[in-house]
């Protein structure tokens, strides 16, 4: 399969490592803005090239990673080479009906937004995937290309928000967990290295507990909570100081509603 990343960023460029790890049969083009931007993927043995319209020429996918001010414009030199190939973009809050707009007549196969998060660099992204247009075979050729870089859930337009809230946005959040967690650690005695070690193992562990066994989080914590013990007083402290409220504001952005 031939692949063409438009923008190779921060999410553009995690996408092509993360796919050319799990893909090594496919062949991956990126571009970028800038020259420099594209060494290191040169290095790493991926196809770069400056030139958007003749990256997507060769391609079956087309991923477009370029921020979302630069969507409307970076499509109009994609656009005559589109027709056939699957078109995703990564574009955070561009309405599916602008998407489709702006693609129109370009002959597409099937239009996708997808919100991958960071962790697809090393295979573990949680992805959410909207069929904004598609013809019989695109969405399982992009959920397959997407679970060959970690996990993907299919959804509506209404509930791509929330997933980039939790999934995407959430990688941010849930590295303020282990930062948080590590600099309290770091406080309690242990050296920086060994805090964060111990706070990323702990949340593997955790993760890894829950999947095994399927379990609701609170079920597990009512198995490391002893009555009138630590756990239970470090959990109402966290409480006390606005954990849950403050998990659910930052998933909301601050939002009130
Ligand atoms: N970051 C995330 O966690 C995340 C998560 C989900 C979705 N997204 C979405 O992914 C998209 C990219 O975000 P990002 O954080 O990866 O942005 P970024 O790091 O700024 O990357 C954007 C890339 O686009 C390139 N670019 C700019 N103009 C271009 C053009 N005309 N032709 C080809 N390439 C061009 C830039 O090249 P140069 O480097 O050479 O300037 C840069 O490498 C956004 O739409 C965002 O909503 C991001």
């Amino acid at each position: 399969m031939n692949i063409a990343i438009i923008g190779a960023g921060n999410m553009g460029g995690a996408t092509a490592l993360g796919l050319a790890g799990a893909l090594p049969e496919a062949r991956i083009t990126v571009t970028a803005k800038h020259a420099a931007t594209l060494e290191k993927y040169a290095a790493r043995g991926l196809q770069t090239s400056l030139d958007n319209a003749a990256a997507v020429r060769g391609a079956d996918v087309v991923i477009l990673g370029v921020k979302p001010w630069l969507v409307q414009g970076v499509l109009q030199e994609l656009l005559p080479e589109l027709g056939g190939k699957v078109f995703v973009s990564f574009a955070a809050g561009i309405p599916a009906s602008d998407l489709a707009a702006w693609l129109a007549g370009s002959g597409a196969a099937g239009i996708y937004t997808v919100i991958p998060n960071l962790a697809i660099e090393v295979g573990q992204s949680m992805s959410f995937i909207h069929e904004v247009a598609g013809t019989p075979g695109t969405l399982s050729c992009v959920q397959s290309l997407f679970d060959a870089v970690g996990q993907t859930a299919v959804v509506d337009e209404r509930r791509l928000h929330a997933g980039m809230m939790l999934a995407s946005c959430g990688t941010a959040f849930a590295l303020r967990y282990v930062r948080a967690s590590a600099e309290g650690g770091v406080e309690l005695g242990l050296y920086p290295q060994e805090a964060i070690a111990a706070a990323l193992q702990t949340v593997k562990g955790a993760a890894a507990l829950l999947e095994a066994r399927g379990t609701h989080p609170e079920q597990e914590i009512d198995r490391v909570t002893t009555p009138g013990g630590i756990t239970i007083r470090g959990l109402n402290a966290m409480e006390e100081a606005g954990f849950t409220a403050a998990v659910i504001a930052g998933l909301k952005g601050g939002r009130k509603a």
